[in-house]
């Protein structure tokens, strides 16, 4: 569905990406996932035709993104923080003008208000509209054009936990409609809990990729047990034989109060493999 190859991208004579390679499945929902400054949107940009890269091919569907015509480009729909809305126009009148655009019947503009949620608020200017609100109205323009393959960049940044839920909600609706997505994030639990596969950028080169849980699993080479004592002390044993002695040994007594794995996240692969923590880089960088 989307396939790049060797893409390269530099910014004034600096490398912001190194030989992109990446083939996302029909119908799957891809997070690409990395700090701030990773290149996650110079990537998107360039995939959707919206940016040219320096070396490398983008084919979507089969076909070369350099060679995209206007029904192509409807086909795919994007949300990313630079579409802006128009702050003194209702929902309903900014989806009307993004209707004209796109050569979408209006009949489609309530439909799109209903399925994120807000066609109580279709008279409410954009400028009034909550965070959420305004991430939701994006989305309902995105929808409107029925695209086959979603290109969504942060599509929950900042946002509180209620709507990210609400919006991932819409997101695994679509999927079950067949719609390829295509996500970037720096919330691993975001991407872990969406993603059918993943690939970590990190200064411009994908440092792994796969599924999620499949990611976790091959990091998992110092496996842990974490038991905590009726007495409130904490205990942590390695993954062996002589443990399962010791462990069956507090059990008998009556001393376990609770026990588990502690396998790695995504979060944690992330850390081990470039030493840097995505929320707190994205944080000081945004600040
Ligand atoms: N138009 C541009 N001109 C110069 N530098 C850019 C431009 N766009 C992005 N960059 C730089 O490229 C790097 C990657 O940016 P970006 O793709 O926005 O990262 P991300 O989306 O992962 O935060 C950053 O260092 C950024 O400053
Ligand atoms: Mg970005």
């Amino acid at each position: 569905m989307i396939k790049a190859e060797g893409i390269t991208k530099s910014f004034n004579g600096r490398q912001v990406l190194s030989g992109i390679d990446l083939d996302i499945k029909d119908g799957s929902i891809f997070g690409l996932l990395g700090p701030s400054g990773a290149g996650k949107t110079t990537l998107i940009k360039i995939i959707t035709g919206q940016l040219a890269s320096d070396g490398g091919a983008v084919y979507v569907s089969g076909k070369d993104v350099k060679e995209f015509n206007g029904e192509d480009r409807r086909s795919i729909g994007i949300m990313m923080d630079d579409f802006g809305l128009y702050d003194r126009l209702s929902c309903q009148d900014n989806l009307k003008i993004f209707a004209d655009i796109y050569n979408v019947p209006h009949d489609r503009i309530i439909p799109s208000l209903e399925e994120v949620g807000l066609s109580d608020s279709k008279k409410k200017p954009a400028v009034k509209l909550s965070k959420g609100m305004r991430a939701r109205l994006q989305l309902a323009r995105v929808f409107m054009t029925d695209p086959k393959i979603l290109f969504l960049d942060e599509p929950t940044s900042g946002l509180d936990p209620l709507t990210m839920k609400y919006i991932h909600k819409l997101i695994e609706d679509k999927k079950q409609q067949g719609t390829t997505i295509f996500l970037t994030t720096h919330n691993m639990e975001e991407a872990a809990r969406l993603c059918d596969e993943v690939a970590l950028l990190n200064d411009g080169h994908i440092i792994d990729r796969g599924a999620p849980d499949e990611i976790c699993r091959r990091y998992n080479h110092h496996k842990k047990i974490d038991i905590h004592l009726t007495t409130g002390e904490d205990i942590e044993l390695p993954h062996n034989e002589e443990a399962a002695v010791k462990i069956s040994e507090l059990i008998s007594q009556g001393k376990v109060e609770t026990i588990h794995s502690s396998e790695p996240t995504l979060e944690t692969v992330f850390i081990e493999l470039t030493g840097r923590k995505l929320e707190d880089i994205s944080e000081v960088q945004y600040a």
